[in-house]
């Protein structure tokens, strides 16, 4: 195939769907030779111009499973189930390329998607899901392929991020950041995969399947989204020289497998912490190239619809790569129960006497010792109240639960107590 046009069949036309059909009206590569022969949207749209002359237009993505005349099925509709799956499983049993930012999909059919794949000798492509603009797929699929890597970290959503960073800077709340992100085309239709650590999590589990060639399900990974995260722990964090991030990790080490998904103080020396905004920030550790440090913008149309045409114009030019063999790959889950590490505690409490004591006689049983603890004025609640900062040194996450269980029954707590863990990434 694809000596001469390659033919690709668009299937939605929302934020990514634009940006692709933009790059491609500005894309001036005279090599290029890529005809688009159909576009399926829900939305009524106008497509003018020679680029459309050979376009059939559908207004169902349905439509395609009865389609034929393209090379490349290019799914950007998104969502594990429905029609998106429909059309990319039809594809590929039709011997079709796909290309598609999907990441619920492909994270979750991992292993039906690779075996379509090698049954049918074609290639399913998905740079555009996992961190927009930046190529990390090809990073570990190509670029590392020589190296060993051990562990892959870092910010792997942009509107978490954004609204992160944003509420920081002009001092707003958490829903007037996220209407922000809606508005620039950041957030995922129904936004609350990206606020609850679902999105990371999706992302996480495709490189953690591509990286260490076992698949990692995606329900199975510990996940904390940023739902809890206040302004004012934005603001504390940032006093005691940290930042709060929602970061992402996998790692591979002695056949225990780690992931998570949480937001975490960082400090604001390390490289993670100085990623804000729609920016996604990756950290790639492997035995020759130590750590491999990648920056851009994590979501919106032109940085994402770049991962697509990337993967549209490698199919084109016949470059073959796609997914590793699998392997069948035995590890051990190492939960977060066992964690040893520092935390963040906000404590709003009654000011009374007792309450300190209170808070370290459960920290005694428990084996927790105190790093630092401020109390905070309060500003604006009832004068009763006391907000209390406390960090840890390290203890056992399992112990901090119970800790904390403990401590969030005691009369003196006015409100579920609010924790971080601080991590060193
Ligand atoms: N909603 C996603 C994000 C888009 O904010 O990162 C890119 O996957």
């Amino acid at each position: 195939m694809l000596d001469s046009k390659t033919k690709i069949a668009i299937a939605g036309v929302g934020t990514v769907g634009k940006g692709l059909i933009d790059l491609l009206l500005k894309y001036k590569d005279k090599q290029s030779k890529i005809e688009i022969s159909a576009i399926a949207s829900r939305k009524k749209q106008e497509f003018k111009g020679a680029t459309f002359k050979n376009t059939v237009f559908f207004d169902d993505a349905k439509e395609l499973l009865k389609f034929n005349n393209y090379d490349i099925l290019v799914e950007l509709i998104g969502g594990e189930k429905g029609v998106s799956k429909e059309i990319v499983f039809n594809a590929l049993r039709e011997k079709k390329n796909v290309v598609t930012a999907n990441k619920a999909l492909v994270s979750k059919f991992w292993h039906q998607l690779h075996s379509l794949m090698e049954k049918n000798d074609c290639l399913l492509k998905y740079e555009a899901a996992v961190a927009g603009g930046i190529p990390i797929i090809k990073v570990i699929d190509e670029f590392l392929l020589s190296n060993k890597i051990s562990k892959i970290y870092g910010i792997l959503n942009g509107t978490s991020n954004y609204i992160l960073s944003n509420m920081l800077l002009y001092k707003k709340d958490f829903k007037t950041i996220l209407s922000d992100a809606q508005k620039l085309g950041y957030a995922e239709a129904d936004p609350k995969f990206d606020i609850d650590g679902t999105d990371t999590a999706h992302k996480l589990s495709i490189l953690s399947s591509l990286a260490f060639g076992c698949y990692k399900n995606v329900l199975k990974i510990d996940n904390e989204g940023i739902e809890n995260v206040d302004l004012q722990d934005l603001e504390i964090a940032d006093s005691l020289g940290y930042k709060i991030k929602l970061l992402g990790l996998t790692e591979l080490r002695n056949k225990n497998i780690k992931n998570f998904v949480y937001p975490c103080l960082l400090s604001k020396d390390s490289f993670i912490a100085k990623i804000d905004g729609v920016y996604n920030g990756i950290v790639v550790e492997s035995n020759f190239c130590k750590k491999s440090c990648f920056v851009g913008e994590g979501a919106g149309a032109h940085p994402t619809a770049t991962s697509v045409l990337s993967d549209i114009i490698s199919l084109s030019t016949r470059r073959k790569n796609g997914f590793k063999k699998s392997h069948k790959f035995h590890y051990e889950e190492t939960s977060l129960q066992s964690r040893f590490g520092s935390y963040y505690l906000r404590f709003t409490t009654y000011d009374k006497p007792g309450v300190i004591s209170g808070i370290a006689n459960q920290f005694k049983i428990f084996k927790i010792s105190m790093k630092s603890m401020l109390q905070k004025e309060m500003e604006f609640e009832n004068s009763n109240d006391a907000t209390i900062v406390i960090t840890t040194h390290n203890c056992l996450e399992k112990n901090m639960m119970k800790a904390l269980k403990q401590i969030n029954r005691q009369n003196f707590i006015r409100k579920k107590t609010v924790y971080f863990r601080i991590e060193n990434y």
